[in-house]
């Protein structure tokens, strides 16, 4: 039973909220980074533009119709096989709380660095490279701490529901965000620097482009739109009648893009400004760009704090988003109070995460470490690169296919328009063979 409902702006921002988040700011540069830039770049773009757009206005409307948390959406839309779909919301809610995990230890590493931003910056990129990597994997105890902040700060807000709780937050901390990446974007735009990140982003090597890159990007595309496993759903059950799910989606979708291209620009301008490099991992928001700031002097001071408040503001707002779908499957199924439904997802997460973070550390790393990856890699790249591409398939399987046609077109047919059949054609066979030559290649059975 739902009772309260988003406004619509309240719902925008919200959706834009768990779209916008670490995949953007901190990922995405990085990722793009490491494959080179341009080619992966557009891969990205065109993926999130065609299927991902397409995905997101499927997405939403299982959560309109079924208007209950992911499982049972599915369980009470399917036509046949009800148990079965079922299991596509369930594999959705356990594919959140698991980047959980591994997003909450990052938001762990952010919140220390809103503080070192306000104490001291690292006065070159080797020493901010040994700060980051004393962090990871020597300080279990700080660590740790930042993690249970986080979990505290995630599991605060939803305790307070939709309303009060994860709208109030959007309504808070987006326009924030916004302003913050907007604000330093145009800072970038007048620095030498910009006209070599905007090469670096925009002009393809396609040489740069192999399967590995292909798939990372697609699955990319899925994870920085927040799609394939039911967080969008869970809150467009929560929607009032009048909303237009396909506008919806487009803001959606162009805002996540746009601050992940400004994030993207803004932060190669700093690094080429200052002669730092690209190519620096998971730890080039936390080792380059610090080493930048520094740089920079007083205005670098100043940028830093609000650079990393705006990571932990994305960062929050999409971590609620990913927890919420098992607190409301928790509280359909089992009539758990909310409160005791955060403790217990909020409780795995935090737990697991702790695995995670340990599995970077030198005392415990060799111990959880499975084969090419440690567990904190393998939890990132096995929902990203497989649960959110399969949960989008089956979205799109589930729209395209198995709800009637006549249901499907009553409920976008007049806001989609003449994109109508061509939103379906995507839902019904681009996607799907897109999706399924990912997960073929991801699984070695094929390459390209
Ligand atoms: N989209 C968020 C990001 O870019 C992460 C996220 C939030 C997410 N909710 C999700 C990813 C649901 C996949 C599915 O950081």
């Amino acid at each position: 039973m739902k009772i309260a409902h988003f406004s619509r702006i309240g719902f925008i921002l919200a959706a834009a909220g768990s779209a916008v988040g670490l995949g953007n700011i901190w990922k995405f540069p990085y990722i793009a980074g490491e494959y080179g830039g341009g080619a992966f770049v557009l891969v990205y773009l065109v993926t999130v533009l065609s299927i991902g757009f397409s995905i997101m206005i499927a997405e939403m409307l299982i959560g309109y119709l079924g208007r209950m948390d992911a499982a049972k959406s599915f369980e009470k839309l399917a036509p046949s096989n009800k148990s079965r779909w079922r299991l596509a919301g369930m594999m959705g809610i356990w594919a959140g709380l698991l980047i959980m995990t591994f997003y909450s230890v990052v938001i762990g590493w952010i919140l220390h660095y809103i503080v070192v931003a306000f104490s001291a910056l690292p006065s070159s990129v080797a020493e901010a490279e040994s700060a980051f990597n004393t962090l990871l994997h020597d300080s279990i105890i700080t660590q740790i701490f930042y993690h249970t902040l986080s979990f505290i700060l995630i599991s605060a807000i939803l305790v307070r529901g939709i309303k009060a709780g994860i709208e109030k937050l959007n309504l808070i901390l987006m326009p924030m965000l916004f302003i913050i990446v907007g604000g330093m974007f145009l800072y970038a735009l007048t620095l030498d620097g910009f006209s070599q990140a905007w090469d670096f982003m925009f002009s393809p090597d396609w040489s740069k482009l192999n399967s590995e890159a292909f798939v990372i990007a697609v699955g990319h595309a899925f994870f920085t739109l927040s799609l394939g496993m039911g967080a969008i759903l869970t809150y467009s059950a929560s929607l009032p009648k009048e909303v237009n799910l396909v506008k919806s989606s487009l803001y959606v979708v162009a805002l996540d893009t746009i601050i992940a291209l400004l994030a993207g620009l803004m932060l190669f301008t700093f690094l080429y400004q200052y002669g730092a490099e690209p190519s620096k991992g998971p730890g080039l928001v936390f080792i380059s760009l610090p080493a930048v700031f520094y740089e920079m002097g007083t205005l670098g001071n100043a940028f830093a704090i609000l650079f990393f408040f705006a990571l932990a503001f994305a960062g929050l707002t999409s971590a609620v988003s990913l927890t919420e779908p098992m607190v409301q499957y928790l509280i359909d199924k089992f009539d758990m109070t909310r409160f005791k439904a955060v403790v217990v997802a909020g409780g795995f997460f935090y737990l697991v995460g702790i695995i995670a973070l340990l599995s970077n550390t030198t005392a415990y790393g060799d111990m959880l470490h499975f084969g090419s990856k440690n567990f904190f890699d393998w939890v990132d790249y096995i929902t990203a690169a497989f649960m959110l591409p399969f949960g989008g398939l089956l979205m799109a399987i589930f729209i395209g296919y198995k709800i009637p046609k006549k249901q499907v077109f009553a409920a976008v047919g007049k806001s989609l328009g003449r994109a109508f059949s061509v939103w379906y054609f995507i839902l019904r066979y681009i996607a799907p063979v897109a999706l399924i030559i990912v997960m073929l290649n991801l699984l070695g059975v094929i390459t390209f």
